[in-house]
C-alpha cells in the first residue's frame, strides 16, 4: 500500500512506518550525540549514576512520553516499559504512530542490550495495571521511575463504568481569539462556547491527577516501587491570552487537580524514600495539542520567536533538560513556589513572551499569519507522524505491518 498523510481537523489519520522509525533514530542519535560529545552546553551531561535505571512510562508511545522513554533509555542506560493506546496494522490500514514509535524504539533498545517492552490497552483500566504490575515482576523486578504522561479524550472508571469525557473550553463565558488550522495559514476568528459544570468535573476524572494515583497507589501497594522511586507527570500553563481556553479553562482545572495530587503522591511515597512531582513542560506540537483551539496560533508564534532567539526544543530536549538538569543531578531537585519542575522556563521568559504577544497584535482575521512559523509546526506535526522525511521514498508500495 501506499502511504500517504492524511488530516483532518487537525488529526491525522494515518502513520508512515519508515518515517516513524527514522524520527525515533533521530531523536535516539540527538540523546547518544548530547550525553556523549556534550556539543550544546546548555544541556548537561548525564550523571550515570543517579539516572534510574528501571522506567515505566504511562503514555510511552507518543510526545513526551516517548521522549522520557528515550532519554531513559539513552542517557541512563534504563530498561523500560511503555504503557500505551494503539492501533494496530492491517494489510490495508496503518497503525497508530504510537505503534510504530514502539516498534523502531523497542529493536533498537534491545539490541544495544537494553530491555524495551509494553502493554497495549487501555491505561485507565484496572487489567491493564494488573498486567504491568505483573511485567515490571516478570521483567526488572521493581521501577526507580514511574512518568505519567497521558492525554486522552475519554475515561472508563474502571469502579463504576462510567465514561468520562475531556473537553477543552473556557469556564463560565464564550472565548473569542484569533487562531489557525495546521493546514491553513490564513487567520481566523474562534469562538469557544463555556464548558458546563459537568464538562469540568469529567475534565478533571480525565486529565486530572485520580488515575495517576491510582497507578501510584497499586505500584506502591505490589511493593513494586524501588527504595527512592520517584513519580512525575506533565502539566502546562503557558502565557496569558491562552489562559481562558487552557489554564483557566477545563483542561487548567484538571492541571490544578493533577497538580495538587503530586503533593499527596508525595506523602504516600515518603515510606520508601521516594517523591511524586508534577512538570511544567513547553506548549509543543503533538498528537494532542494540536486539537487544542487557539494554540496552534499560539505555538506558531513561539516557533518562530524561539527559533530567532535559538531558543527552540523538541519534546526530547526538554525531558533531556528535566533529567539531567533538575531531576537527576548530584544537587537539589529546583522546584517553584509550588513545588513543580519547570521546563518551561525558556517559553516563559519575558522577552520570548512579549515579542509573542508584540506579533499577536499584528494578526488580521482573514488574512495570512505573519511573522510566525506555521510551516515548522506542520513540519513537526508531519514528522511525529512520519511523514516529510526527505530520504524516505513515500511513492513506494510497502506492507503497513512492517516497521
Ligand atoms: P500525546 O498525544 O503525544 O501522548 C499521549 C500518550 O497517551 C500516547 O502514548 C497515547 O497512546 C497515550 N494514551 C492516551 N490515552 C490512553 C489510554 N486510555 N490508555 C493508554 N494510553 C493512552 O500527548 P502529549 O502532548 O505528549 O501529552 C502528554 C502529557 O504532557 C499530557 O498530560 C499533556 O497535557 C502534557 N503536556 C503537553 C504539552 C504540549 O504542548 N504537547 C505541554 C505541557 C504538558
Amino acid at each position: 500500500m501506499i502511504i500517504t498523510k492524511k488530516v483532518m481537523r487537525n488529526v491525522s489519520l494515518t502513520a508512515h512506518p519508515a518515517g516513524c522509525k527514522r524520527y525515533i533514530q533521530q531523536q535516539i542519535a540527538w540523546v547518544k550525540n548530547q550525553a556523549q560529545n556534550w556539543e550544546d552546553t546548555r544541556y548537561p551531561k548525564p550523571i550515570e549514576e543517579v539516572l534510574p535505571k528501571r522506567v515505566l512510562v504511562i503514555g510511552g508511545s507518543t510526545g513526551y512520553g516517548l521522549s522520557s522513554r528515550i532519554v531513559a533509555a539513552y542517557t541512563g542506560g534504563a530498561d523500560t516499559i511503555n504503557v500505551s493506546f494503539e492501533r494496530e496494522p492491517s494489510e490495508k490500514k496503518t497503525a497508530t504512530p504510537g505503534w510504530y514509535n514502539t516498534m523502531a524504539f523497542e529493536q533498537q533498545a534491545q539490541k544495544e542490550g537494553m530491555k524495551a517492552s509494553s502493554v497495549f490497552g487501555d491505561a485507565f483500566s484496572i487489567a491493564i495495571k494488573e498486567e504491568t504490575a505483573q511485567k515490571i515482576k516478570d521483567e526488572l523486578g521493581q521501577v526507580d521511575l514511574v512518568i505519567y504522561s497521558l492525554a486522552s479524550p475519554l475515561r472508563n472508571d474502571p469502579t463504576t463504568g462510567v465514561t468520562y469525557r475531556s473537553v477543552l473550553k473556557p469556564l463560565e463565558k464564550p472565548f473569542t481569539a484569533l487562531s489557525v488550522d495546521l493546514g491553513d495559514d490564513v487567520v481566523k476568528q474562534a469562538t469557544i462556547d463555556p464548558a458546563t459544570e459537568g464538562q469540568v468535573r469529567e475534565t478533571i476524572k480525565v486529565m486530572g491527577g485520580e488515575d495517576w494515583t491510582l497507578w501510584v497507589d497499586y505500584l506502591l501497594k505490589e511493593g513494586l516501587l524501588a527504595e527512592g522511586a520517584m513519580t512525575v507527570a506533565y502539566s502546562y500553563i503557558g502565557p496569558k491570552i491562552t489562559y481562558p481556553v487552557y489554564r483557566e479553562g477545563t483542561i487548567g482545572k484538571a492541571k490544578e487537580h493533577l497538580e495538587n495530587s503530586a503533593s499527596a503522591l508525595s506523602s504516600k511515597l515518603e515510606a520508601i524514600g521516594g517523591k511524586a512531582f508534577v512538570s511544567v513542560n513547553k506548549a509543543l506540537v503533538t498528537r494532542a495539542s494540536a486539537v487544542i483551539p487557539v494554540v496552534p496560533l499560539y505555538m506558531a508564534l513561539l516557533y518562530q520567536v524561539m527559533k530567532e532567539k535559538n531558543l527552540h526544543e523538541h519534546c526530547t530536549q526538554q525531558i533531556y533538560r528535566l533529567f539531567n538538569d533538575q531531576l537527576y543531578t548530584k544537587g537539589n531537585i529546583p522546584t517553584d513556589q509550588e513545588g513543580r519542575l519547570r521546563v518551561d522556563d525558556w517559553e516563559m521568559l519575558e522577552d520570548v513572551q512579549n515579542e509573542v504577544e508584540r506579533r499577536w497584535a499584528l494578526q488580521k482575521e482573514g488574512q495570512p499569519l505573519i511573522q510566525g512559523d506555521l510551516e515548522g509546526v506542520l513540519a513537526e506535526y508531519e514528522q511525529i507522524h512520519g511523514f516529510g522525511f526527505p530520504d524516505i521514498d513515500y511513492e513506494a508500495d510497502i506492507d503497513p505491518r512492517i516497521v
